[in-house]
């Protein structure tokens, strides 16, 4: 496949993007700030972590007739990735020239910037979801906004803010009672006209999806394309033929969907890959079948599609045999933020192999099956069995192969699922320790049949607790079990005192409570099944098997009063948006790295010193030409 493609053809802002020879290891957020101008999209952490850099990205959907709204991480999304798509940034959608959009508008009339360095990306999470639901939730709202990092106002005025927009708002808006001088000791609100109340948005206003792209649908999506620039290929093959023979050529390239893997090892850890392939666009990488065995997702699927997928499932069948739907689902709600799980997919997301992968010890415990193809083979199935991960991100997969598709089996009524996550921080951390279980009793009794005991941040891959495993089949599901297993992992699950991670102890006590938790949350549902006639769990460890939704943030700021006879216009006492705030929320604020720079620019940097530095020899900044 040696199809060279002229131009590199997307939509920023309405406006239409031609670029020749783009470079395929250059991110949309260079290329907006750059060669673009366009610097209210913020670069921050660069690893798709913070959310500053959030830009909406909208496509065409063929098959549906409608156009699809996503947020993602301009950081690590390759500019060569847009081709045929629109791009929104926070310019696009309002200014102090013209007018501000309300997302816009909300957060800084209610004291949500303070160094507005995070503000454009708030504002791009907050549009995209008013592009697919304009009353949401402030669930919803708070989903949205979880892969946006807040480090210096806070959560809780951005939250007001936007809470002006949701369902749960008071018919008053800033009328609202808790908002009058009187009522404000008490900060009650009296909502009796809620149902009343439309917040100031109108979806209606909002621009259109450039018709080009719609009607060339076809030209922009079915063709294959090759750009090459500084000895690096991105190839966007369209059929499998072609995508098998690039691996067959090329085993060593990437394959590329979120960049989230990639991305990071290519900034950070100064690797180079000269192939890189570009999946998005094969149709048996993105197709979802429903199959006897389970659901058979393509490798390219994003995590967001998988969540909508299982939830259909787990909403339309009975909760028997969709125990590890459930388990997914519930593991994506801690997984990264909602702008990476728009763009990671799930295929990518085993074949990276992390060892603390949130899903491979899901996927490992409920023994789901690849299907694999390389040149000149027949498609093979792979069950991620306890063989299936060879080593630090190595799995029995062959670099010439291609992985299709994953299907992630239903459960039977003698099966039972679980898996968990403990990270520092609940929302978008990486886990510390986080495992898959499984169990299946003989049919109609509590006698273990097989166990599938899954961990991830325990070794250097996903790894299955083999010996505990194998030990306790053909034992009764009670509660001697414990003890039995506890000892055993601690032989299955060693940890060195200096192994990479650190807090060894903590690790090793959360692979017992994991099963500790899975233990009382299966004999819950024995007894409650009538399969144990006797509830052993005592009063004080129920606790421990409930689950804990967390509902939408609280929080609230109690101003000082002023005197009736204060005149309006005299700020004294009141709060005041300040000067900048509506600014940070259009992009229109320069901060100094959005500055052009200037030919000879220099730039200095404190530099760390270590024990042995002389500073009388050392400069203690770094001096850098540009
Ligand atoms: Fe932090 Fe992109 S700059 S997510
Ligand atoms: Fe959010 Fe400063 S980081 S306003």
């Amino acid at each position: 496949m040696e199809t060279k493609a002229d131009f590199l053809i997307f939509f920023v802002n309405g406006e239409k993007v031609i670029e020749k020879e783009p470079d395929p290891t250059c991110t949309l957020l260079h290329y907006l700030r750059s060669k673009l101008q366009l610097t209210g999209s913020k670069n921050v952490c660069g690893e798709g972590g913070c959310g500053a850099c959030t830009v909406m990205v909208s496509k065409y959907d063929d098959e549906n007739n409608s156009i699809l709204h996503y947020s993602v991480n301009a950081c690590l999304t390759p500019v060569c990735s847009v081709h045929g798509l629109a791009v929104t940034t926070t310019e696009g959608i309002g200014s102090l020239r013209t007018r501000l959009h309300p997302a816009q508008e909300q957060i800084a009339k209610h004291h949500g910037s303070q160094c507005g360095f995070c503000t454009p990306g708030m504002v791009m999470s907050m549009y995209t979801l008013l592009r697919n639901n304009p009353q949401p939730s402030m669930i919803e709202i708070e989903k949205y906004l979880e892969g946006n990092l807040c480090r210096c106002t806070g959560y809780r005025p951005i939250l007001d803010g936007y809470r002006t927009f949701s369902k749960e708002a008071c018919a008053m808006g800033d009328n609202c009672c808790k908002n009058q001088t009187e009522s404000r000791k008490n900060n009650k609100c009296n909502d009796e006209k809620r149902e009343n109340y439309s917040p100031s948005y109108d979806s209606t206003q909002e621009p259109i999806f450039p018709p080009d792209l719609k009607v060339n649908f076809s030209a922009y999506n079915n063709k294959s394309l090759l750009f090459e620039s500084n000895g690096v290929r991105w190839y966007r093959p369209v059929t499998l033929t072609e995508l098998i023979e690039l691996k067959h050529q090329y085993p060593h390239s990437k394959i590329i969907i979120g960049n989230t893997e990639v991305g990071i090892e290519t900034r950070y850890k100064n690797m180079k890959y000269c192939v890189l392939i570009h999946t998005c666009n094969i149709p048996e990488l993105t197709n979802i079948t429903y199959t006897d065995d389970g659901i058979k997702i393509g490798a390219s699927v994003t995590l967001s599609q998988v969540e909508v997928v299982l939830q259909q499932a787990i909403d339309n069948s009975s909760d028997e045999i969709c125990r590890v739907f459930k388990a997914v689902v519930e593991m994506l709600k801690w997984f990264a933020g909602k702008q990476i799980r728009n763009t990671a997919a799930i295929g990518g997301n085993i074949m990276t192999a992390s060892p603390i992968s949130d899903l491979n010890p899901i996927f490992q415990a409920c023994t789901a099956v690849l299907q694999v193809l390389s040149k000149g083979n027949s498609i093979r199935k792979v069950s991620m069995d306890v063989n299936f991960f060879q080593g630090y991100r190595q799995t029995v997969i062959k670099p010439t192969e291609v992985v299709l598709s994953v299907t992630i089996p239903y459960t039977d009524k003698n099966e039972y699922f679980e898996g968990y996550k403990q990270a520092i921080r609940k929302d978008d951390d990486i886990a510390i320790v986080n495992a898959g279980m499984r169990v299946v009793f003989e049919p109609g009794s509590n006698v273990i049949k097989d166990l599938y005991l899954s961990y991830g941040g325990m070794a250097p891959t996903t790894v299955m607790a083999k010996n505990t495993m194998q030990k306790l089949v053909g034992r009764k599901w009670e509660n001697n079990l414990v003890p039995a297993v506890c000892q055993n992992l601690e032989e299955d699950l060693p940890l060195d005192p200096g192994a990479p991670g650190g807090i060894v102890e903590y690790r090793k006590t959360l692979t017992t409570s994991f099963f500790f938790k899975f233990y009382l949350t299966v004999t819950q549902q024995l007894y409650n099944k009538g399969i144990t006639q006797e509830n052993t769990i005592p009063r004080s460890h129920l606790s421990a098997i409930e689950t804990r939704e967390l509902g939408p943030s609280k929080g609230s700021q109690v101003y000082e009063l002023v005197g009736a006879a204060q005149k309006d216009d005299n700020p004294i006492g009141r709060p005041v948006v300040h000067s900048s705030a509506y600014q940070h929320a259009t992009g229109e604020a320069i901060f100094v790295d959005d500055m052009i720079p200037l030919k000879g620019e220099l730039f200095v940097s404190p530099v760390y010193s270590s024990n042995h530095i002389d500073i009388s020899d050392e400069p203690l900044f770094a001096v850098e030409e540009v």
